[in-house]
């Protein structure tokens, strides 16, 4: 019933030259069926531009963050209605690295992905647990605490246009993947809350994407878990591998 999704994150990566490399060897080479998987890249903010006058049809544009604000005398801010005037689909939002080295708090969070929905567009919404955060337990209190805060901000309506992304970030640029299992724990227990809180037709919609060290080699059996529904994928999204990421879901 629900569409698998692949996102590429290209984090802060890449010149001009090897964007339009990706682009050209990769990304433009995708053969998937649109029906049974969404794929979208989030470049850098410079290289949307480019990167959406290029690409082929069936793949869609993300950005990797947008502004807490509306526009306005923000400096080196670029607000969501930049992204959507421009008529970028997605945007990425609570990304672990955000949260580390920009201090986004999960109030952050949840205000950026409610202003992002209220100008249409939609988000990916990441949570995750730090390694210490799950040695002590605590993985599905922090889990809980970052999906409140987004909750809090969104009417129940505006989970349609939510894909829940859950990246451990021990698993993170690590090559330490969640198995399979500890993958689909987590995902179990996101779409045990989303039905609890918000319906059952909000669980059964919603995406729940794993992210973190996926490659070609592991995402086939990843996406064998009942809960999985794509991935989010970093380093692996910048290399040829990612066309057989996109063929474990297709
Ligand atoms: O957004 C993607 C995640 O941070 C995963 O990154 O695949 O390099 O571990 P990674």
């Amino acid at each position: 019933m629900r569409r698998y999704f692949v996102g590429g994150n290209w984090k802060c990566n890449n010149t001009i030259a090897q964007t339009q490399s990706l682009i050209n060897t990769v990304i433009n080479k995708l053969v998937f069926d649109a029906n049974k998987v969404e794929v979208a890249v989030a470049p850098i903010f410079l290289h949307v531009p480019w990167v959406q006058a290029n690409i082929q049809k069936n793949v869609q544009v993300a950005v990797q963050n947008s502004s807490l604000t509306k526009m306005g005398a923000y400096t080196g801010e670029i607000s969501v209605e930049h992204v959507k005037d421009l008529g970028i689909p997605w945007v990425i939002l609570g990304h672990s690295e955000r949260r580390q080295y920009y201090g986004e708090s999960n109030e952050i969070v949840g205000k950026k992905t409610r202003l992002a929905l209220d100008h249409q567009l939609s988000v990916m919404a990441c949570v995750g647990e730090k390694l210490a955060e799950r040695e002590s337990g605590n993985t599905t209190q922090v889990i809980q605490a970052q999906l409140e805060a987004i909750k809090k901000e969104l009417t129940t309506e505006q989970w349609s246009k939510v894909v829940v992304a859950y990246e451990p970030v021990w698993a993170i640029g690590t090559g330490k993947t969640a198995s399979p299992e500890q993958a689909q724990d987590v995902h179990a227990f996101i779409r045990g809350w989303l039905r609890s809180q918000l319906g059952t037709q909000v669980e059964q919609a919603t995406r729940i994407i794993y992210g973190g060290s996926v490659t070609e080699k592991n995402a086939a059996d990843l996406i064998k878990q009942q809960d999985l529904d794509g991935f989010l994928v970093g380093g692996a999204a910048l290399k040829p591998g990612f066309a057989d990421i996109v063929a474990a879901a297709n």
